[in-house]
Protein backbone atom coordinates (compact mmCIF):
# COMPACT_ATOMS: atom_id res chain seq x y z
CA UNK A 1 0.00 0.00 0.00
CA UNK A 2 2.67 2.53 1.11
CA UNK A 3 4.65 1.82 -1.85
CA UNK A 4 1.52 2.40 -4.18
CA UNK A 5 1.09 5.44 -2.36
CA UNK A 6 4.85 6.34 -3.34
CA UNK A 7 4.12 5.73 -7.12
CA UNK A 8 1.61 7.83 -7.19
CA UNK A 9 3.41 10.73 -5.37
CA UNK A 10 5.88 10.40 -8.34
CA UNK A 11 3.36 10.53 -10.94
CA UNK A 12 2.25 13.87 -9.13
CA UNK A 13 -1.13 12.80 -7.62
CA UNK A 14 -2.48 13.49 -4.39
CA UNK A 15 -2.27 10.98 -1.41
CA UNK A 16 -3.66 11.66 1.91
CA UNK A 17 -2.02 10.04 4.65
CA UNK A 18 -2.09 9.62 8.58
CA UNK A 19 0.07 11.21 11.07
CA UNK A 20 -0.10 11.19 14.63
CA UNK A 21 -1.91 14.99 14.87
CA UNK A 22 -4.66 14.95 11.88
CA UNK A 23 -4.56 13.51 8.40
CA UNK A 24 -2.66 15.14 6.09
CA UNK A 25 -2.94 15.54 2.02
CA UNK A 26 0.16 15.12 0.65
CA UNK A 27 2.22 16.14 -2.58
CA UNK A 28 6.08 15.71 -3.98
CA UNK A 29 6.77 19.41 -2.68
CA UNK A 30 8.99 20.03 -5.50
CA UNK A 31 6.59 19.68 -8.33
CA UNK A 32 4.68 22.80 -8.52
CA UNK A 33 2.54 21.11 -10.98
CA UNK A 34 1.33 18.48 -8.02
CA UNK A 35 0.86 21.36 -5.83
CA UNK A 36 -1.36 22.89 -7.48
CA UNK A 37 -3.61 19.67 -7.34
CA UNK A 38 -3.62 20.59 -3.27
CA UNK A 39 -4.63 23.91 -3.51
CA UNK A 40 -7.48 23.58 -6.33
CA UNK A 41 -8.69 19.90 -4.06
CA UNK A 42 -9.21 21.81 -0.77
CA UNK A 43 -10.14 25.05 -2.62
CA UNK A 44 -7.76 26.83 -0.27
CA UNK A 45 -6.30 30.69 -1.10
CA UNK A 46 -2.79 30.55 -2.55
CA UNK A 47 -1.33 32.99 -0.08
CA UNK A 48 -1.75 29.86 2.50
CA UNK A 49 1.72 28.56 2.59
CA UNK A 50 2.10 24.13 3.42
CA UNK A 51 4.23 22.86 5.69
CA UNK A 52 6.62 20.25 3.93
CA UNK A 53 6.91 17.15 6.04
CA UNK A 54 10.50 15.07 6.46
CA UNK A 55 11.88 12.09 7.49
CA UNK A 56 15.37 12.39 8.05
CA UNK A 57 18.13 15.66 8.72
CA UNK A 58 18.99 15.18 4.67
CA UNK A 59 16.14 16.28 3.76
CA UNK A 60 15.69 19.50 6.02
CA UNK A 61 19.15 20.39 4.92
CA UNK A 62 17.60 20.58 1.24
CA UNK A 63 14.62 23.13 1.93
CA UNK A 64 16.51 25.65 4.65
CA UNK A 65 19.32 27.74 3.91
CA UNK A 66 20.25 27.59 6.94
CA UNK A 67 19.83 25.89 10.37
CA UNK A 68 20.07 27.91 13.59
CA UNK A 69 21.41 26.60 16.93
CA UNK A 70 17.90 26.88 18.76
CA UNK A 71 16.12 24.77 15.80
CA UNK A 72 18.72 22.50 16.51
CA UNK A 73 17.65 22.39 20.60
CA UNK A 74 13.74 21.99 19.26
CA UNK A 75 14.23 19.26 16.56
CA UNK A 76 16.23 17.02 19.19
CA UNK A 77 13.45 17.38 21.44
CA UNK A 78 10.77 17.02 19.62
CA UNK A 79 11.39 15.37 16.26
CA UNK A 80 9.65 13.31 15.22
CA UNK A 81 6.75 14.53 16.69
CA UNK A 82 4.18 17.47 16.34
CA UNK A 83 6.26 20.52 16.10
CA UNK A 84 6.64 22.62 12.91
CA UNK A 85 9.20 24.83 12.56
CA UNK A 86 9.58 28.20 9.92
CA UNK A 87 12.96 28.77 8.80
CA UNK A 88 14.32 30.44 6.07
CA UNK A 89 13.55 28.66 2.69
CA UNK A 90 16.17 27.23 0.78
CA UNK A 91 16.49 28.19 -2.84
CA UNK A 92 14.71 24.67 -4.11
CA UNK A 93 11.73 25.64 -2.09
CA UNK A 94 8.80 26.40 -4.90
CA UNK A 95 7.22 29.60 -4.34
CA UNK A 96 3.87 27.75 -4.17
CA UNK A 97 4.36 25.58 -0.58
CA UNK A 98 5.71 28.83 0.74
CA UNK A 99 2.31 30.96 -0.25
CA UNK A 100 5.18 33.69 -1.31
CA UNK A 101 6.60 33.70 1.91
CA UNK A 102 10.28 33.67 2.25
CA UNK A 103 9.98 31.14 5.22
CA UNK A 104 9.44 27.31 4.86
CA UNK A 105 7.51 25.40 7.78
CA UNK A 106 8.86 22.04 8.22
CA UNK A 107 7.48 19.16 9.93
CA UNK A 108 8.29 15.24 10.96
CA UNK A 109 5.57 13.67 11.67
CA UNK A 110 6.18 10.78 14.74
CA UNK A 111 4.01 8.03 12.59
CA UNK A 112 4.91 4.84 11.00
CA UNK A 113 2.64 5.26 7.92
CA UNK A 114 4.16 8.83 7.47
CA UNK A 115 7.27 8.36 7.64
CA UNK A 116 7.77 5.42 5.66
CA UNK A 117 5.68 7.21 2.58
CA UNK A 118 8.10 10.07 3.25
CA UNK A 119 11.27 8.14 2.93
CA UNK A 120 10.39 6.79 -0.47
CA UNK A 121 8.12 9.72 -1.63
CA UNK A 122 9.35 13.01 0.21
CA UNK A 123 9.68 15.56 1.28
CA UNK A 124 5.83 15.85 0.86
CA UNK A 125 4.18 19.25 0.52
CA UNK A 126 1.18 18.59 3.26
CA UNK A 127 -2.08 20.62 4.24
CA UNK A 128 -4.68 18.76 6.82
CA UNK A 129 -6.77 17.17 4.44
CA UNK A 130 -10.12 18.50 4.64
CA UNK A 131 -11.85 21.32 2.33
CA UNK A 132 -10.56 24.16 3.81
CA UNK A 133 -12.14 26.21 6.56
CA UNK A 134 -13.21 22.71 7.68
CA UNK A 135 -12.31 21.05 11.17
CA UNK A 136 -8.91 18.84 10.05
CA UNK A 137 -10.03 15.29 9.47
CA UNK A 138 -9.07 12.61 12.84
CA UNK A 139 -10.46 9.18 10.61
CA UNK A 140 -9.72 8.65 6.59
CA UNK A 141 -13.74 8.97 6.58
CA UNK A 142 -13.69 12.62 7.50
CA UNK A 143 -10.67 12.71 3.99
CA UNK A 144 -13.36 11.10 2.41
CA UNK A 145 -15.91 13.15 3.30
CA UNK A 146 -14.20 16.12 2.53
CA UNK A 147 -11.73 15.12 -0.70
CA UNK A 148 -14.23 12.25 -2.22
CA UNK A 149 -13.09 11.54 -6.11
CA UNK A 150 -10.23 14.24 -6.24
CA UNK A 151 -7.50 12.40 -4.63
CA UNK A 152 -5.72 9.16 -6.05
CA UNK A 153 -5.86 7.46 -2.75
CA UNK A 154 -6.01 7.64 1.16
CA UNK A 155 -3.66 5.61 3.42
CA UNK A 156 -6.30 4.46 5.96
CA UNK A 157 -4.29 3.79 9.50
CA UNK A 158 -7.12 4.53 12.26
CA UNK A 159 -8.18 7.33 13.98
CA UNK A 160 -5.15 10.13 15.18
CA UNK A 161 -4.04 9.81 18.42
CA UNK A 162 -3.24 13.20 19.02
CA UNK A 163 -6.15 14.99 17.30
CA UNK A 164 -5.04 18.50 16.86
CA UNK A 165 -2.86 19.67 14.47
CA UNK A 166 0.92 20.33 15.06
CA UNK A 167 2.46 23.76 17.15
CA UNK A 168 3.80 26.02 15.01
CA UNK A 169 6.99 27.98 15.63
CA UNK A 170 8.27 30.82 13.85
CA UNK A 171 11.94 30.99 14.01
CA UNK A 172 13.24 33.40 11.89
CA UNK A 173 13.75 37.14 13.55
CA UNK A 174 11.62 37.65 16.36
CA UNK A 175 10.32 33.79 17.81
CA UNK A 176 6.67 33.38 17.64
CA UNK A 177 4.29 30.13 17.93
CA UNK A 178 1.75 30.84 15.31
CA UNK A 179 -0.50 27.73 15.83
CA UNK A 180 -0.95 26.51 19.24
CA UNK A 181 -0.92 22.42 19.04
CA UNK A 182 0.39 18.79 20.11
CA UNK A 183 3.59 20.43 21.81
CA UNK A 184 2.26 22.55 24.82
CA UNK A 185 3.55 26.54 24.73
CA UNK A 186 5.42 25.33 28.57
CA UNK A 187 7.26 22.48 26.83
CA UNK A 188 9.01 24.92 23.84
CA UNK A 189 10.09 27.66 26.43
CA UNK A 190 11.60 25.34 28.22
CA UNK A 191 14.03 23.94 25.72
CA UNK A 192 14.66 27.58 24.27
CA UNK A 193 14.93 28.53 27.49
CA UNK A 194 12.63 32.23 27.33
CA UNK A 195 8.90 33.36 27.07
CA UNK A 196 7.37 33.05 23.89
CA UNK A 197 4.19 34.68 22.22
CA UNK A 198 1.18 32.74 21.27
CA UNK A 199 -2.21 33.34 20.18
CA UNK A 200 -5.24 32.68 21.90
CA UNK A 201 -7.41 30.92 19.12
CA UNK A 202 -10.39 33.44 19.77
CA UNK A 203 -9.19 35.42 17.07
CA UNK A 204 -8.63 32.96 14.35
CA UNK A 205 -11.22 32.18 11.67
CA UNK A 206 -14.32 29.80 12.85
CA UNK A 207 -14.82 26.55 11.43
CA UNK A 208 -17.17 26.51 9.24
CA UNK A 209 -19.99 24.56 9.32
CA UNK A 210 -23.87 24.29 9.51
CA UNK A 211 -23.82 23.68 13.64
CA UNK A 212 -24.29 26.38 15.71
CA UNK A 213 -21.50 26.29 18.37
CA UNK A 214 -21.43 27.68 21.48
CA UNK A 215 -19.37 27.49 24.30
CA UNK A 216 -20.82 28.76 27.96
CA UNK A 217 -18.99 31.59 30.17
CA UNK A 218 -20.35 29.32 33.38
CA UNK A 219 -22.29 27.01 34.18
CA UNK A 220 -25.48 29.57 34.99
CA UNK A 221 -25.17 30.68 31.33
CA UNK A 222 -25.01 26.70 30.20
CA UNK A 223 -28.62 26.61 31.97
CA UNK A 224 -29.53 29.13 30.14
CA UNK A 225 -28.08 28.33 26.65
CA UNK A 226 -29.32 24.62 27.43
CA UNK A 227 -33.00 25.89 28.44
CA UNK A 228 -33.36 28.52 25.32
CA UNK A 229 -32.44 25.61 22.71
CA UNK A 230 -35.05 23.15 24.73
CA UNK A 231 -37.78 25.88 24.17
CA UNK A 232 -36.94 26.43 20.65
CA UNK A 233 -36.72 22.67 19.95
CA UNK A 234 -33.79 22.26 18.65
CA UNK A 235 -31.82 19.41 18.09
CA UNK A 236 -28.83 19.89 21.15
CA UNK A 237 -25.81 18.40 22.27
CA UNK A 238 -23.60 18.91 24.97
CA UNK A 239 -19.99 18.29 24.96
CA UNK A 240 -18.72 18.07 28.93
CA UNK A 241 -15.02 18.06 29.36
CA UNK A 242 -12.90 16.57 32.29
CA UNK A 243 -12.00 19.74 34.17
CA UNK A 244 -15.40 20.54 35.27
CA UNK A 245 -16.24 20.62 39.27
CA UNK A 246 -18.79 19.66 41.29
CA UNK A 247 -22.14 17.77 40.39
CA UNK A 248 -23.48 17.25 37.18
CA UNK A 249 -26.74 18.22 35.58
CA UNK A 250 -28.73 15.67 33.83
CA UNK A 251 -30.34 17.73 31.16
CA UNK A 252 -33.64 16.08 29.92
CA UNK A 253 -34.50 18.05 26.73
CA UNK A 254 -30.62 16.70 24.73
CA UNK A 255 -30.27 14.83 21.55
CA UNK A 256 -26.72 14.01 22.36
CA UNK A 257 -23.96 14.12 25.17
CA UNK A 258 -20.17 14.04 25.22
CA UNK A 259 -17.30 13.65 27.39
CA UNK A 260 -14.15 15.69 25.76
CA UNK A 261 -10.96 14.73 27.63
CA UNK A 262 -8.34 17.68 27.21
CA UNK A 263 -5.74 15.97 28.84
CA UNK A 264 -5.51 13.15 26.29
CA UNK A 265 -6.57 15.01 23.74
CA UNK A 266 -7.03 12.15 20.88
CA UNK A 267 -9.56 12.63 18.29
CA UNK A 268 -12.21 13.64 20.16
CA UNK A 269 -13.31 16.98 19.35
CA UNK A 270 -13.01 17.50 15.73
CA UNK A 271 -15.03 13.88 15.38
CA UNK A 272 -17.69 15.34 17.66
CA UNK A 273 -17.74 17.93 15.51
CA UNK A 274 -18.14 16.05 12.13
CA UNK A 275 -20.22 13.39 14.04
CA UNK A 276 -22.62 16.11 14.84
CA UNK A 277 -23.02 18.01 11.59
CA UNK A 278 -24.04 14.24 10.02
CA UNK A 279 -26.62 13.52 12.91
CA UNK A 280 -28.72 16.50 12.11
CA UNK A 281 -27.36 18.35 15.08
CA UNK A 282 -28.34 22.09 15.38
CA UNK A 283 -26.87 23.19 18.07
CA UNK A 284 -23.82 22.25 19.77
CA UNK A 285 -22.94 23.29 22.82
CA UNK A 286 -19.40 23.00 24.75
CA UNK A 287 -19.89 23.31 28.78
CA UNK A 288 -17.46 25.88 30.59
CA UNK A 289 -14.08 25.51 30.32
CA UNK A 290 -11.10 26.87 32.71
CA UNK A 291 -9.26 29.74 31.83
CA UNK A 292 -6.24 29.03 33.04
CA UNK A 293 -5.37 25.36 31.60
CA UNK A 294 -1.82 24.79 30.17
CA UNK A 295 -0.21 21.68 27.94
CA UNK A 296 -2.05 20.40 25.35
CA UNK A 297 -5.48 21.33 26.80
CA UNK A 298 -4.71 24.71 26.02
CA UNK A 299 -4.43 23.69 22.59
CA UNK A 300 -8.25 22.09 22.66
CA UNK A 301 -9.36 25.08 24.25
CA UNK A 302 -8.06 27.14 21.59
CA UNK A 303 -9.47 24.73 18.68
CA UNK A 304 -12.76 25.12 20.93
CA UNK A 305 -12.95 28.84 20.74
CA UNK A 306 -12.55 28.63 17.20
CA UNK A 307 -15.25 26.57 17.09
CA UNK A 308 -17.60 28.28 18.95
CA UNK A 309 -19.06 32.05 18.95
CA UNK A 310 -20.60 33.19 22.53
CA UNK A 311 -23.12 35.91 21.14
CA UNK A 312 -24.45 33.99 17.75
CA UNK A 313 -27.79 33.71 18.21
CA UNK A 314 -29.55 30.41 17.69
CA UNK A 315 -32.79 32.09 16.06
O1 LIG B 1 -0.46 18.62 12.35
C1 LIG B 1 -0.32 19.28 11.31
O2 LIG B 1 0.42 20.28 11.26
C2 LIG B 1 -1.07 18.83 10.06
C3 LIG B 1 -0.54 17.48 9.61
C4 LIG B 1 -1.16 17.01 8.33
O3 LIG B 1 0.85 17.54 9.52
N1 LIG B 1 -0.93 19.80 9.01
C5 LIG B 1 -1.59 20.97 9.01
O4 LIG B 1 -1.37 21.74 7.89
O5 LIG B 1 -2.31 21.32 9.92
P1 LIG B 1 -2.30 23.01 7.52
O6 LIG B 1 -1.83 23.46 6.19
O7 LIG B 1 -3.70 22.65 7.67
O8 LIG B 1 -1.88 24.07 8.58
C6 LIG B 1 -0.57 24.58 8.57
C7 LIG B 1 -0.55 26.00 9.01
C8 LIG B 1 -1.35 26.93 8.14
O9 LIG B 1 -2.06 27.83 8.97
C9 LIG B 1 -0.28 27.68 7.34
O10 LIG B 1 -0.69 29.00 7.03
C10 LIG B 1 0.89 27.66 8.29
O11 LIG B 1 0.81 26.42 8.96
N2 LIG B 1 2.19 27.69 7.60
C11 LIG B 1 2.70 26.75 6.79
N3 LIG B 1 3.87 27.15 6.26
C12 LIG B 1 4.11 28.38 6.75
C13 LIG B 1 5.14 29.33 6.57
N4 LIG B 1 6.17 29.10 5.74
N5 LIG B 1 5.06 30.51 7.23
C14 LIG B 1 4.01 30.77 8.05
N6 LIG B 1 3.00 29.91 8.26
C15 LIG B 1 3.04 28.74 7.62
MG1 LIG C 1 -5.57 22.82 8.03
Amino acid sequence: MIDDAARLIKQKELVAFPTETVYGLGADAFCVEAVEKIFYAKRRPAENPLLVHVSSMEQVCQLVSHLPEDALRLIKEFWPGPLSIVLPASGRVPDIVRGGKKGVGLRMPDHPVALRLIDRAGPLAAPSANKYGRPSPVTADHVRTDLHGQIAAVLDAGPTGVGVESTLIDLQNNYKVLRRGGVSLEAIQKVLGREIEAPDGSSAAQFLTDLVVLLAGDFEQLDIILEDCFKQKKKTALVNNNYQKGPRKSYAGLTREYQLDLIRGGAGLYSIIRECESSNIEVLVFAPLPSDLTGIAASFVDRIKRAASLDQNIN
